[in-house]
């Protein structure tokens, strides 16, 4: 085989509580791969369709750069060109960036005939993040491989756990952050009190999808003390927005990965309510919103060849 084509999800990351060990994917948006062996020895990467200018340098590039280090770390001298349809937002929280490292490992995983199980393919594909969001975390990679809802049982080793996930109504709006990440915003300590909380929403994760309970599931995620804290305040009116989500009607609101696009957890009947809510809401504010509906799905990487 010399060439591949995949296609590779959107993921929410963190998904309320679970900062850096919580993902789930998307049924839309996704983009697109071509993974191509060629006759040099170097990693290109080339994008299309993207309405903003994303690195090609291949070192900037969360794809080509977990290529990189995956050559780098099995010694071997291969040509790859990988090309990204883009056809979903960057920067704003939805795993663009992770998608992009977890087609392009699984990619030259499967034209090289490596053999790599998902978890040495996880912590191959985070490594790529480094240069988007500043760390390799494993949520978004692991969930836009593997699909359904997943779960980081440990960094060291890599191991993920991932839990089929019931079929759950969104809403998204989706927003660019301005800053390239805001991670380093987030504070290293958390209270013996909000650690207890942060843990039993976390537990709550668990359970409602175990039990495949949407509204627990809901109710579970619209808990963080780390990450929402500090990105809610790149989002104008986000508390008072999220407060009319709940009041009408929606399961959970919270800040999809690094933001700033945001998540409300819907049901099938509520759906378009609370879309017309979040985008009157944001459009009050001063906003163009961009409201996405959806749903979560169990699909991750996906081949397109056959
Ligand atoms: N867990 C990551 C973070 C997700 O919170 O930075 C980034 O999409």
């Amino acid at each position: 085989m010399k060439e591949i084509y995949l296609r590779a999800p959107a993921t929410v990351g963190n998904v309320g509580p679970g900062f850096d060990i919580f993902a789930f994917s998307l049924k839309e948006p996704y983009d697109e791969f071509e993974i191509r062996l060629t006759n040099s020895d170097s990693i290109d990467v080339e994008i299309q369709n993207s309405i903003v200018e994303l690195p090609t340098v291949p070192s900037d590039n969360t794809g080509s750069l977990a290529v990189i280090h995956l050559l780098e770390k099995l010694g071997i001298k291969r040509g790859i060109h990988i090309t990204i349809q883009k056809k979903m937002p960057i920067s704003s929280g939805l795993g663009s960036s992770g998608a992009s490292a977890a087609a392009s490992i699984y990619g030259v995983n499967k034209i090289l005939g490596l053999g790599l199980s998902n978890n040495e393919m996880i912590d191959i594909a985070r490594r790529g993040e480094v240069v988007s969001g500043g760390s390799p975390h494993a949520d978004n990679v692991a969930a836009a491989l593997l699909g359904g809802f997943i779960f980081i049982r440990s960094y060291k080793p890599m191991d993920v756990g991932r839990i089929e996930i019931p079929r759950i109504p969104l809403v998204l709006n989706v927003m660019r952050k301005k800053e390239k990440t805001t991670r380093s915003f987030i504070p290293g300590e958390l209270s013996l009190s909000l650690v207890g909380e942060q843990t039993s929403h976390c537990a709550m994760v668990i359970h409602s999808l175990m039990k495949g309970d949407i509204e627990e599931f809901g109710e579970a995620i619209r808990c963080d003390h780390i990450s929402e804290p500090i990105r809610s305040n790149s989002i104008k009116g986000y508390w008072e927005i999220k407060e009319k989500i709940l009041d009408a009607g929606a399961y959970g609101f919270n800040i999809s990965g690094g933001g700033s696009s945001v998540f409300a957890v819907c049901n099938e009947e509520n759906q378009d309510e609370i879309a017309h809510l979040m985008e009157q809401e944001f459009k009050k504010r001063g906003q163009t919103p961009h409201i996405i509906t959806t749903e979560t799905c169990n699909e991750g990487v996906k081949e397109l060849n056959n």
